[in-house]
């Protein structure tokens, strides 16, 4: 009898998983729309193909580009991910495709970035979608140049080679902080006084958070400690949009207060307080990394192409000292860098679909990822003459669409990156600051070069962004 029960609970345990895991990965038959070619490719943890995982954007790059246009990649546990180059197809946009959340979902229930698809959904979207309106941005454009001019007179002012890594994440805090929560984060001035601002800690937690969410899935809940921690770090950003909704309800409150987006989304589109405190933290989540990651990947282009950054400083340089929001969208040279740097640099690896029933693609069922391989498709010599070069022209050619298509660094589809356009307004006032000011050099000698690492999203965390800036 006990040894049935062993045999049983061996079968059950050794070899029960392995059928699983190789019924879900061949269950994944890859026809119709993504044909012609499949790879069926060993695991994402495959050290022979994937050396480093935080580079793996470039691995995958490489196998697409020697193996065909969509690859089959399996994951730990079997988790099949379908990954394809070429153009969008239309069906990629599709009303009912939802992306993948992990992570945030747990996190944030109550935000667009968390809740699935659907009525919640589409309320939460409607109701966010016009704080990114050309009339509300140019409202929340004196928070932007404040922190601009705060980041190039305060914290870059001693100038030679500095990492600017840490200061340009504080300098994208800074401006969610104003813009998102009517409050001032005191980032810049924690880096450079060397003490870290309680909301940059904050934030930090919460993204380490969501990756450890990410990697663990359903298991993340068992770690109690990280729980409360992320708990904790959540509380920092409750306690103040919670204020700030009281405090702007107030007929005499401050313009500042009662234009944050926190206020608005309370007050004018009468969202439940909740609701508007994880919709503030999502704006955060989203628009903070994303922001601070591409400025460091547009400011080593320019530092690395010295007549590419003339260019531009020629542009910045006939632009008025304090540019309006039309004057910031006429600044069609700085525009192409930040579409350049989005092209070169993958910021965030997905949007990965999450295929929600069977057949929604035919062939591939519910539970897989599809996801465009955007390396790929941003180095396309059709698309992108000379695709390695830096060419901040190429917007001005029209090589890039209104939002960075074909290459969707925003996505696709009905989640596309509701704060696109805030992100290209910071992005381009910062340039405008900088290159006013300073010369951009590489480091030299002896100091480590920006290198790509992927998390949720791609910055060089790990190497810092050592520059050199000399005062014109
Ligand atoms: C260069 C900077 C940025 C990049 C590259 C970027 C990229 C993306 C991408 C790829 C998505 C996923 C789209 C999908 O699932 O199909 C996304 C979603 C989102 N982004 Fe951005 N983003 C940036 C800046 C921002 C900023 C500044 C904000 C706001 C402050 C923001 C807010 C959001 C939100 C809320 C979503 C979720 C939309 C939804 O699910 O409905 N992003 N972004």
């Amino acid at each position: 009898m006990a040894f049935s029960y062993a045999l049983a609970a061996t079968v059950l345990c050794l070899i029960l998983p392995p059928l699983v895991i190789l019924y879900r990965i061949v269950r994944v038959r890859v026809p119709g729309p993504l044909r012609p070619q499949t790879l069926l490719l060993g695991t994402l943890l495959d050290k022979k193909y994937i050396p480093d995982l935080f580079t793996r954007h470039r691995s995958l790059a490489t196998l697409q580009s020697d193996y065909g246009k969509t690859l089959r990649v399996v994951g730990p546990l079997g988790k099949v991910m379908v990954m394809f180059t070429g153009s969008i197809p239309k069906w990629f946009s599709g009303r009912d495709l939802d992306s993948g959340r992990e992570g945030v979902n747990h996190l944030l229930p109550r935000s667009i970035l968390g809740l699935p698809l659907g009525p919640e959904w589409s309320r939460h979207r409607r109701a966010i979608a016009p704080l990114f309106s050309a009339k509300s941005l140019e409202a929340q454009l004196p928070h932007i140049l404040v922190a601009c001019r705060e980041l190039v007179d305060s914290n870059l002012a001693e100038a030679g080679v500095s990492d600017l890594y840490p200061v340009i994440g504080a300098w994208a805090l800074d401006i969610i902080g104003n813009v998102a929560f009517g409050h001032e984060f005191g980032a810049l001035v924690g880096a450079k006084s060397g003490k870290e601002s309680r909301y940059a800690t904050a934030a930090a937690g919460l993204n380490a958070d969501i990756l450890r969410r990410f990697a663990k899935g359903p298991f993340a809940s068992l770690d109690r400690a990280a729980c409360a921690k992320a708990t904790a770090d959540m509380e920092v950003f409750r306690e103040t949009a919670a204020e700030i909704i009281r405090a702007s309800a107030a007929p005499t409150a401050p313009e500042a207060l009662r234009s944050s987006f926190v206020a608005r989304l309370a007050h004018k589109e009468k969202l439940a307080p909740e609701d508007c405190i994880q919709e503030s933290v999502s704006l955060l989540i989203a628009g903070h990394e994303t922001s601070s990651n591409t400025a460091c990947w547009i400011l080593h282009l320019l530092a690395s192409n010295p007549e590419e950054q003339a260019k531009c400083r020629a542009e910045a340089d006939m632009s008025p000292a304090t540019p309006s929001y039309q004057d910031f969208l006429a600044m069609t040279t700085l525009v192409g860098a930040v579409y350049e740097a989005l092209r070169l640099y993958t910021i965030i690896i997905g949007p990965a679909k999450k295929m929600t029933r069977d057949d929604q693609i035919p062939g591939v069922p519910k539970n897989t990822y599809v996801l465009p391989n955007k390396t790929v498709m941003a180095r396309c010599p059709m698309q992108f003459p000379s695709p390695d070069k830096f060419d901040c022209s190429r917007y001005v050619k029209g090589q890039h669409g209104r939002m960075g298509e074909p290459h969707c660094p925003f996505g696709a589809g009905p989640r596309i990156c509701v704060g696109y356009a805030l992100a290209q307004l910071e992005l381009v006032a910062l340039l405008h600051a900088v290159l006013r000011r300073y010369e951009l050099f590489p480091a030299g000698p002896g100091y480590p070069e920006p290198r790509e690492h992927v998390l949720v999203t791609n910055g060089p965390r790990e190497s810092g962004l050592f520059l050199k800036l000399v005062p014109r």
